[in-house]
């Protein structure tokens, strides 16, 4: 008797463990398949988009001005995003190069783009009175372009939602902070998560990766899983859309299945991010000029290059890159924008071979200096971007052996292989181990020109 009821308690303690992780169980090779399109696609435009393109000077105003929802309503009140043609923002995503993208559908001040009927705080209610999602929806998969939804865990507007350290009304005791939060139910936010996520992956057909942001457990007055709830929303999110791709801000990094790949932020990983010593799916989301949503005065934008590199360099540690558009008030995207796209996209029409469906290179290929290497498993080839223009005898070093032709890829020209050159004191290059092409003295007309190695 005793017996069985031990065995009974042990198996309600696992049953109620796995119910933990009831989160669906795949193979790596499984999920490897699952996330193909999106390591092969590598490129993808971020869209952040709310009242906040209003007061452009960050999305995060209302916090840093502390301004609470009476102080902030002019922005909702205004909001008439009239040139607005998702259309025109999908054709410039696609001329980048890009293949995916990710929008906003409510960012932490709680206003949604989309027509939800658990709030009035939406789109459908201000004067441009539409659901912006929908249309925007269309246009992207019209493309052929795959769709993100992006949705804030954070809610600086919704009644229940708990004054937390990040809130616009934070305060620096717990004594107001209970003060602060008497009345508030979070379970009812909770439940406001749930029904608005699944109207969210119900309403707009297939939706090809979600980015639940974010989580901040840590210290007095954050909030994690017990606050979202994540489990249970992450379970509703994989039965509602089995095929999707899932962020890793639900504060689920030790939970099977709790997230799909990992998100650096505005900086660049020295090398492949792993966990457990395994390397990890990843995508970097960066800006153009630090805030995400539109900042009328921010003169801090990165120019061409510095954007290329940090496609090119992701691409190399076997990651994405997730660039951020802040559209305005008005709907469209800035000019710096425009221009940076296009140049972007002028690159990648004669270059995207070596980004696309590529990876980090094997190790026995040695970088040369001021280089990037990306590597296409399907095709064996193998890419070298020439980040500082080299002089006209560039050495593979330890390539002999290895290389069968030589090419630029923006205009698919030979480059010839060359000989060691005599005249030199210092011997540089060794005949039997490396590999020398002779290269233009001038460089090309590309900013990142790149040499495709056909290999053996
Ligand atoms: C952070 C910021 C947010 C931005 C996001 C993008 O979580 O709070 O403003 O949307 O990063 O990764």
């Amino acid at each position: 008797m005793r017996k069985k009821i031990t065995i009974s308690v042990l198996l309600l303690i696992s049953l109620n463990f796995s119910g933990f992780s009831q989160l669906p169980k795949e193979t790596p090779e499984q999920k490897e398949k699952r996330l193909e399109w999106w390591t092969d696609a590598r490129f993808g435009m971020f869209i952040h988009w709310g009242l906040y393109a209003s007061p452009a000077r960050h999305e995060w105003v209302k916090k840093y001005e502390k301004m609470n929802n009476e102080e902030y309503e002019k922005y909702f009140e205004i909001f008439n995003p009239d040139l607005y043609n998702p259309h025109e923002w999908a054709k410039k995503a696609k001329e980048a190069g890009m293949k995916y993208a990710v929008i906003t559908t409510k960012h932490h001040e709680g206003f949604c783009l989309f027509d939800s009927k658990y709030t009035d705080y939406k789109a459908t209610n201000t004067p441009i009175g539409k659901d912006l999602i929908a249309e925007w929806v269309e246009a992207f998969r019209a493309k052929g372009l795959k769709i993100g939804f992006y949705y804030s865990l954070l809610d600086w507007h919704h009644p229940d939602y708990t004054i937390d350290r990040n809130h616009p009304l934070s305060v620096s005791s717990d004594e107001e902070y209970d003060k602060q939060n008497q009345g508030k139910d979070m379970d009812v936010y909770r439940k406001y998560i749930k029904d608005q996520v699944r109207e969210l992956l119900t309403n707009y057909g297939t939706i090809d990766i979600i980015w639940l942001d974010y989580s901040f457990p840590s210290g007095k007055h954050g909030k994690g899983r017990t606050d979202w709830d994540s489990e249970n929303l992450l379970k509703m999110v994989r039965e509602l859309q089995p095929g999707i791709i899932v962020n890793d801000r639900l504060d689920l990094l030790e939970v099977e299945g709790g997230w799909d790949f990992t998100t650096p932020e505005q900086y660049k990983v020295s090398k492949w991010p792993e966990k457990n010593g395994q390397k990890v799916p990843w995508e970097t989301c960066q800006t153009f000029s630090g805030s995400w949503g539109y900042y009328r005065d921010e003169m801090t934008w990165k120019d061409t290059k510095q954007l290329l590199v940090l496609l090119i360099e992701s691409v190399s540690k076997g990651g994405n890159l997730l660039l951020n558009v802040g559209p305005t008030a008005r709907g469209t995207f800035d000019y710096r924008t425009n221009e940076k796209l296009e140049e972007m996209g002028e690159w990648m029409k004669f270059n995207d071979r070596s980004i696309y469906g590529c990876t980090q290179a094997p190790e026995e290929f040695i970088t040369p200096d001021n280089c990037l290497l990306t590597y296409n498993p399907e095709t064996n080839r193998l890419y070298v971007h020439l980040l500082d223009y080299p002089m006209k005898w560039f050495t593979l070093k330890g390539f002999a052996g290895k290389v069968k032709y030589a090419q630029f890829l923006h205009d698919g020209s030979e480059i010839q292989f060359g000989q060691p050159r005599h005249n030199v004191t210092h011997q540089e290059t060794l005949a039997e181990e490396d590999v020398i092409l002779i290269l233009p003295m001038v460089k090309p007309n590309v900013e990142v020109p790149v040499i495709e190695l056909i290999l053996n």
